[in-house]
């Protein structure tokens, strides 16, 4: 008798993007990709990522392919890097095939890492027969990709910072959704720029972290944020919850402008879209953005007011594209084939 889970050799997990409310940038330990803060964020119901993991016991490598094509060189690293850590929690030695697609419209500025690692995660779990509740599914995502973590999770997801280092802090950082019967929020998305970013949120975190005199405060900002903005949503205040995912992006992007030289992602298209939503705001209708690492600015509102939100938005200027979101399910494992 073995305590082993079975393998299926090979599985096909579902997991869509997050946005985060209370935002995470900023590492204590980049190789367990340990967070200097708890964060929160909301899971949402559009642009899912499918990717099957099929073992292959006479493979000399991993190979990936992303929406049929196989990866370049730092891609596939990074996949196979985290199949090592599957393969040492599996004890197991087999290469595998990954094979994703990603529904993110191409160019849409809207990270893919948060939905890519959380299925890859959930997949090579099962694949590989390692133990998967939950919470080691999010731990285990979290090595991918930090915010990844938090799309195991639909619905409203905190990240717990965790405690101490090594493997402490490696047990105790992982996501876990909050209960949020009863608020309603839908996401609107107005993306202004479709290019690639000027620099990859990897970068940038860290050069904020080394770099930024505002650095401490930030941290220190999103410790009070988490704790405000779970009140919030226990409340169904719908009012504070977009106040302080406001004022958490701001002042992260207030962070990043203050490193040396400044990380600068917010552009003049990305202010024509606060304006607008601050004059919603002056006419009534509840609407607060947030931004990521990048000029795209999203804006939460009511389900109620989302068709208003996005025309409002739309109308900003011609080149912006709109598209609305709202919470979206946990990643799973799905049966049929690829999209
Ligand atoms: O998990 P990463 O490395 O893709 O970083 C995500 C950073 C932000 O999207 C800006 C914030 C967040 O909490 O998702």
């Amino acid at each position: 008798m073995t305590n082993r889970p079975t393998r299926s050799e090979t599985a096909t997990a579902r997991a869509h993007p997050n946005i985060a409310l209370v935002k995470y940038w900023g590492k204590r330990d980049e190789r367990l990709i340990l967070p200097t803060a708890g964060s929160l964020s909301m899971t949402l119901d559009i642009f899912p990522t499918t990717t099957r993991v099929t073992l292959a016991p006479h493979a000399v490598a991993d190979m990936v392919i992303l929406d049929g094509a196989p990866t370049s060189a730092p891609v596939r690293d990074r996949v196979a890097q985290f199949l090592n850590l599957v393969r040492d929690l599996a004890g197991r030695t087999e290469f595998a095939v990954v094979d994703s697609v990603n529904t993110v419209p191409t160019g849409a500025g809207l990270a893919s890492s948060a939905s890519g690692f959380a299925a890859l995660a959930v997949a090579a779990a099962t694949a590989y027969g390692v133990a998967s509740d939950s919470r080691s599914l999010s731990r285990l995502a979290r090595r991918g990709s930090g915010s990844a973590c938090r799309s195991v999770f639909g619905g409203f997801v905190v990240w717990h910072a965790g405690i101490d280092a090594g493997a402490a802090g490696d047990h105790s950082s992982y996501a876990e959704p909050i209960d949020s019967a009863g608020v309603d929020l839908a996401l609107v998305i107005a993306v202004v720029d479709d290019g690639p970013k000027a620099v990859p949120s990897r970068t940038a975190m860290r050069h904020t972290a080394d770099t930024s005199p505002y650095f401490r405060t930030w941290v220190q900002t999103c410790a009070a944020d988490l704790g405000r903005m779970r009140a919030a949503i226990a409340e169904h205040d719908f009012a504070a919850i977009g106040e302080i995912a406001e004022g958490n992006a701001l002042s992260m992007h207030a962070a990043m402008l203050a490193a040396r030289p400044a990380i600068r992602y917010l552009s003049h298209a990305s202010f024509a879209v606060l304006d607008r939503i601050q004059t919603l705001r002056t006419k009534g209708i509840g609407a607060y953005a947030t931004i990521d690492a990048g000029p795209n600015v999203m804006a939460l509102c009511r389900p109620a007011d989302v068709a208003d939100v996005a025309t409002a938005l739309s109308a900003v200027g011609e080149q912006i594209t709109v598209y609305i979101a709202g919470p979206g399910p946990a990643a799973t494992i799905v049966s049929e084939e690829l999209p």
